[in-house]
């Protein structure tokens, strides 16, 4: 591994709902950020944000994380990361018309995919690894597609996003180019932030 650990983990089957629910999922997300922390090393401390929400590296270490309904994904690294999970789902078609454009789409379609989701998760990773939000979307694009990562750009900068298809979600993680992730997925929710990934 040179790369970050991408911690994945479910939620708790049995979830409260509302508020609770919320506060639940970003507590387990935090947690996979602490397990990647504890298996790399990291001396990070807190997980602050400031006032945009965007995530601020601690001790020199930058953190991200992701929350959809049934898991949570989370890592840790030195430089600048960003992380998304989503499960699969029936999709809007307007929805697809938003975050493809006709080249992307063509990218997808030359391979039998739709290519819906790793866009989705993709374009968010990058979103996230730049700091920004969705209004920065139109600034995210894909140039090529591979098996297990897509070659973005934001704006003109290159950035290699890494992804992990799995039969019901797709994880994806935008670092630096030469810079490959490890993933870790765990069966179980993670108990404790002190849970080390192995
Ligand atoms: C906020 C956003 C960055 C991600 O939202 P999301 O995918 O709904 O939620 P996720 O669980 O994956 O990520 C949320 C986490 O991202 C982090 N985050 C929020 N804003 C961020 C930013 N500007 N930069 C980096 N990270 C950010 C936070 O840690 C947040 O979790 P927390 O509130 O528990 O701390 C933003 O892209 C958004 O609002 N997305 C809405 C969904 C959508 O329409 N996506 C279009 C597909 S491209």
């Amino acid at each position: 591994m040179n790369g970050p650990l991408v911690v994945i983990a479910p939620l708790p089957q049995v979830l409260p709902r509302g508020r609770e629910r919320v506060e639940l999922q970003r507590d387990h997300a935090r947690r996979a950020v602490w397990a990647s922390a504890a298996a790399q090393g990291s001396p990070i401390a807190e997980l602050r944000k400031d006032s945009e929400d965007v995530p601020q590296p601690s001790r020199g270490w930058h953190w991200s994380l992701s929350h959809s309904p049934a898991r949570v994904a989370g890592t840790v690294w030195p430089s600048s990361i960003g992380v998304d999970v989503e499960e699969r789902r029936d999709i809007r078609p307007d929805l697809v018309d938003r975050i493809l454009d006709a080249e992307e789409l063509a990218l997808f379609a030359a391979r039998g995919e739709d290519g819906f989701l790793r866009t989705w998760t993709g374009k968010e990773a990058l979103l996230k690894e730049f700091g920004v939000g969705l209004q920065a979307l139109s600034r995210c694009r894909i140039v090529r597609v591979a098996a297990q990562e897509l070659e973005m750009r934001f704006d003109d900068l290159p950035r290699i996003v890494h992804q992990r298809l799995f039969a019901d979600h797709v994880v994806s993680v935008c670092t630096p180019e030469g810079v490959q992730p490890s993933f870790v997925v765990y069966e179980r929710p993670l108990e404790s932030r002190r849970e080390v990934a192995s």
